[in-house]
């Protein structure tokens, strides 16, 4: 496929990548094939140098509390993240966090003290959650799918007025503040406004709540046209009445299997498949119809998903990055010119493959995002690239 840039693809800007932080274990596939991925704090001290080194600017850790689907051993993420953060140099970590399981007054707290810490690279990914069990189990009220939107979305206009405004108020359906101060504020920064809000959901209510709220709309993998619908309907809601003073940015997950040879790719995915582990996917698929499915369009996360597609369970073989590097760079390409301005890559084996793909595919796309730039009459903004030091990323 190749068609002309979508108006939003943001064709001067390099595109950023990010990689998920295994900090739950079982590796980023539900499979008994080899995966050489710990969720050991160690193991992740090393990936988070690596990625910095290898041109990656994001990592986002997993919030999960119970046993599913084989990650049966979790670190908690906001506590993970801070360490991370500790353990780099310019390396923004995201933070996975449920409404309902915070308070958003303490989280604003605390990612304030994390940006404070960091230099201002503490983010969060507000999710609203799907495993029922995590919450009824804590105690904790388990709303209607669209009605956590809600929520999510008033828990993102708390995090953002205290941030940004002094004696701060609001009255919603989930919470009230009144007139209060954080102090400090988050560091003043250029080109940001606070701590970035990234916002991760498929269906409807998700889109809609983030074109409103968030400053970038993260998704499951997705094909190149299931992806330009939700694109579409976040900037429909943005359209409509948007809460926070920018359009969202466009983040999307792709499993990488990059190989020699597409035959060689291709052949891993088979494996991968063939060795999942199918109890556990099928627990899965069970668990997650407190996504997508329980919406009255019957459209989100999971919600036409194949056994296939769970084995790795953010739908990310979906996104095609799959074969040789030249055929992954085209790929994320395309997806640019959808308007995708981040892709967030996982992998069977972290650290090798993170390093593979800085060295390997990432000049490839930089070639290629200039080329199209150039051919659209403009300029790919070279000082905007990050900070590479391949010598430096296996130390
Ligand atoms: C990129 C991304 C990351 C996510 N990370 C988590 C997570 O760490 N923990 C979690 O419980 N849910 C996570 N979710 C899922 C959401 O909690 C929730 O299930 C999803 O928004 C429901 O999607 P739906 O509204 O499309 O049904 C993530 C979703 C996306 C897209």
């Amino acid at each position: 496929m190749s068609t002309s840039p979508s108006p939003i693809a943001d064709l001067e800007s390099p595109l950023k990548f990010a990689y998920w932080v295994p900090n739950v274990s079982g590796g980023l596939v539900v499979s008994t094939i080899e995966q050489r991925t710990s969720w050991d704090f160690d193991y992740n001290k090393k990936l988070a140098r690596i990625a910095e080194n290898s041109g990656f600017e994001y990592a986002l850790t997993q919030t999960r509390y119970a046993a599913s689907y084989g990650a049966d051993k979790q670190h908690e993420a906001t506590s993970f993240s801070l360490a991370l953060l500790g353990a780099t140099e310019r390396l923004n970590i995201i933070s996975a966090v449920h409404p309902g399981m915070w308070h958003p007054g303490v989280l604003a707290k605390f990612i304030i003290t994390a940006d404070h810490i960091s230099g201002g690279r503490s983010a969060v990914n507000i999710v609203s959650g799907w495993l029922k069990d995590e919450f009824t189990k804590f105690g904790l009220d388990w709303l209607e799918h669209d009605e956590r939107y809600v929520r999510t979305a008033e828990f993102i206009d708390i995090l953002r007025g205290l941030w940004t405004e002094t004696d701060f108020s609001y009255q919603g359906d989930y919470y009230n503040i009144d007139g209060f101060t954080l102090n400090p504020p988050p560091l003043d920064i250029a080109g940001r406004a606070h701590p970035e809000v990234f916002f991760g959901g498929n269906s409807t209510a998700a889109q809609a709540a983030a074109g409103k709220t968030a400053d970038w709309y993260f998704s499951n993998g997705r094909s190149l046209e299931g992806f330009q619908e939700n694109i579409a309907g976040v900037v429909a809601s943005a359209a409509a009445g948007r809460r926070a003073p920018k359009p969202p940015k466009f983040g999307l997950n792709g499993f990488v299997i990059a190989r020699d040879t597409e035959a060689e790719a291709t052949e891993t995915l088979r494996e991968i498949i063939a060795k999942a582990h199918r109890p556990a996917v099928e627990g899965f698929s069970e668990a997650v119809k407190e996504a997508g499915q329980s919406t009255k369009d019957g459209k989100g996360m999971w919600a036409d998903s194949t056994f296939e597609d769970m084995v790795q369970y953010n739908d990310g073989f979906r996104s095609k990055l799959i074969g040789t590097p030249e055929q992954i760079a085209e790929r994320i390409i395309e997806f640019k010119k959808i308007g995708v301005n981040l892709m967030l890559t996982c992998y069977l084996h972290f650290q090798e493959e993170v390093e593979a793909f800085g060295r390997d595919i990432l000049p490839i796309v930089r070639e290629m995002e200039a080329d199209l730039a150039r051919k659209n009459g403009t300029e790919l903004n070279t000082d905007l690239l990050p900070v590479t030091n391949l010598e430096g990323a296996l130390r």
